[in-house]
């Protein structure tokens, strides 16, 4: 006779309320590998967050701020060598390498899995593993997603708490069935009998950030940074999400979403995708300049975008996160006022520098810096030495705030069927070669611009800072499958819906001769977002270029900015046929990669740019 099936014990310390027996099942598993100390499951409440922060603080990870000058505040210093995303690190592990394509890095699933067994078998050994439910978008919403992050750091495990809607709630949402998407984080360094544990964990020898887009599962090992490390981020939002999305319909980018109100009240949504550093926090939270009395600017999100076919005809956006992981570097009360005033309490700021009262600095918030200041290192730090040119604060030095505390958040910011888009709006760094502002005539033209942006690097990513390299759609780094598929998919989308949104390009980092930024930028970029607008709506000029539709210095509202000369505007819309000649060879040599996946069309109109621009 056989012997009666028993379940294997249940070893995931789960409370009561924990009902869903697979997510039990899971954690046990997850737990005997790891060998963690204890484990803790995070209820979301405000007592655990004040808890496992001032947990934190004695253990030296985090330092309370001044309670008069930044209330319930935190600062965080990193170890040297885990200060942002590592794309090198970041891998697709579809099961055929064509599926990851040539863009993201593949390893076999079956080798990767060897891999992680290895990485993950025992590595939180002496410390306590946080189980983490979260939900991307708001709980019970048909369009949220949930995830639950395993993890042994207590920073990502109160960052998940600001960043997502976090705790009980969403294991409630799940009851005995619910679908999540599996996160396993570690520092990946445990603590031996008797070891003293550092500020700042992690694996200095080996870091993997790992995805397997067939499965939906994540993991990740070695860095406690951002998004290596809050799972729900990049990782769930948009690695995974752009699988879901294409499996399923929709898009998941890295986009803003904004509302600008007009002086009549009209109201028109629009998404900007602009890469890592690129100035999407700003734009979202613009304050316009004087001469535009009347209109506001509204935010509904400010890194990532979900967003689908409407039953409208329209494209609706939601943003699926609670909170904002901002650059602090250059955020200062003449740049992003809101975000000053946004970060006027409960901020977790990491990478950034310590003033002797107990407050925060970083280059730009003011032109003079204080006498002295701790910098991110934890090193004395006097003006002398930034002008040697050590910096007080990491370049890639973050805020995490709930976006409660946005001055701008728009009232529609949690709305289910999200808001409508009438504008995609793409960007980068470029300091030559690409003009202020062009619309793309159709949405095919719009796809092709979009593929083929491109951006000069910035220190939110490891690696070289300051080179050009294509950035399609400022999701490289995102897609969690062949980017010519990608491509098609966006094709595709334009005919979801009755009324696809006009599709713009723009950027605001060309220079002079002398290296100058010749456009102001910043609240001054509302000149732009406002012929934007108006296009839109019907209303603004424009004149056909060989790039696509861009407006005369007399279309766009100069009130309030004289010191910008036509023959400056010029500069900035000008289009130099020998640079474009070097720019299409560009683009050539990432259509050339991505082989046959590539769509026809959008070959077609490299071919035909190539004659018109010559
Ligand atoms: P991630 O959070 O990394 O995805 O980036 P983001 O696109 O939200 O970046 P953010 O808005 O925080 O960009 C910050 C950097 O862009 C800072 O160095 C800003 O000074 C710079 N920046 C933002 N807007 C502008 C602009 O209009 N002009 C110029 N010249 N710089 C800008
Ligand atoms: C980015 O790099 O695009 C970010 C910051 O938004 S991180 O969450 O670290 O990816
Ligand atoms: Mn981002």
């Amino acid at each position: 006779m056989n012997a009666p099936a028993t379940a294997p014990a249940d070893q995931s310390n789960a409370p009561a309320w924990v009902r869903h027996q697979k997510l039990r099942q899971w954690v046990s598993e997850v737990a005997a590998l790891a060998k963690p100390e204890e484990i803790v499951w995070c209820d979301g409440s405000q007592e655990e967050y004040d808890r496992l922060c001032a947990e934190l603080v004695r253990r030296g990870t985090f330092i309370r701020l001044s309670d008069k000058l930044r209330p319930n505040s935190f600062l965080a210093r990193s170890h040297p060598g885990d200060v942002a995303r590592m794309e090198e690190r970041t891998f697709i592990c579809s099961r055929e390498k064509a599926d990851a394509g040539p863009t993201n890095n593949w390893v076999d699933p079956r080798e990767m899995r060897a891999t992680l067994h290895r990485l993950f078998d025992g590595c939180m050994r002496g410390r306590t593993m946080y189980v983490v439910p979260f939900s991307m978008g708001p709980v019970g919403s048909p369009i949220a997603q949930v995830g639950v992050e395993i993890t042994d750091s207590a920073y990502v495990a109160v960052s998940m708490k600001v960043m997502t809607r976090m705790g009980r709630r969403v294991i409630d949402w799940l009851g005995i069935d619910g679908a999540f998407v599996p996160c396993v984080h570690s520092v990946g360094s445990p603590l031996e009998a008797d070891q003293k544990d550092v500020p700042w964990p992690t694996n200095e020898k080996e870091k993997w950030i790992v995805h397997f887009p067939e499965t939906r599962e994540i993991w990740s090992f070695g860095s406690g940074y951002g998004g290596n490390a809050l799972l729900g981020k990049k990782c769930l939002a948009l690695r995974i999400a752009s699988v879901m999305a294409r499996d399923e319909g929709w898009l998941a980018e890295h986009m803003l979403i904004l509302g600008m109100e007009s002086p009549t009240g009209e109201k028109t949504y629009i998404s900007a995708a602009f890469p890592s550093a690129c100035g999407k926090t700003n734009l979202a939270m613009l304050i316009p300049p004087d001469a535009f009395k009347g209109w506001k600017v509204t935010t509904v999100g400010e890194d990532i975008a979900w967003i689908k076919p409407g039953k409208d005809g329209r494209f609706r956006a939601i943003n699926p996160e609670a909170g904002l992981f901002g650059v602090a570097p250059g955020t200062s009360e003449k740049t992003n006022p809101n975000a000053m005033k946004m970060l006027h309490s409960n901020v977790i700021f990491t990478n950034v520098a310590l003033t002797p009262e107990g407050d925060v600095w970083w280059e730009g918030m003011t032109a003079e810096p204080p006498k002295r200041l701790i910098d991110w290192q934890g090193k004395e730090w006097t003006p002398e030495d930034g002008k040697k040119g050590r910096l007080a604060a990491h370049p890639n030095a973050r805020f995490t705030v709930p976006a409660s505390q946005c001055p701008s958040l728009d009232a529609n910011w949690e709305d289910p069927q999200g808001v409508p888009i009438s504008a995609f709006v793409f960007g980068g760094r470029r300091s030559s070669t690409v003009p202020l502002v062009v619309e793309a005539p159709t949405w095919e033209d719009g796809v092709y611009m979009a593929a083929t942006l491109g951006s000069e690097t910035t220190a939110a990513i490891t690696g070289k800072v300051g080179v050009v390299r294509r950035d399609p759609m400022a999701m490289i780094a995102f897609v969690g499958y062949n980017m010519g598929d990608y491509f098609g998919h966006w094709l595709k989308m334009g005919n979801a819906v009755a009324y696809p949104p006009k599709i713009f390009r723009v950027n605001w980092f060309r220079r002079d001769s002398s290296g100058r930024f010749i456009w102001p930028g910043y609240g001054e970029n509302m000149r732009v977002l406002q012929w934007i607008v108006d296009r839109c709506q019907g209303r603004a000029q424009g004149v056909p270029t060989p790039l696509g539709t861009m407006p005369r210095f007399q279309d766009l509202e100069w009130r309030g900015l004289e010191n910008l000369s036509q023959s400056d505007f010029d500069e900035l819309a000008r289009i130099d046929a020998h640079a474009w000649q070097e720019e299409l060879a560009s683009h050539d040599e990432l259509f050339t990669k991505l082989g046959d996946r590539l769509p026809g069309s959008l070959e077609g109109r490299r071919a035909r740019l190539h004659e018109i621009l010559r």
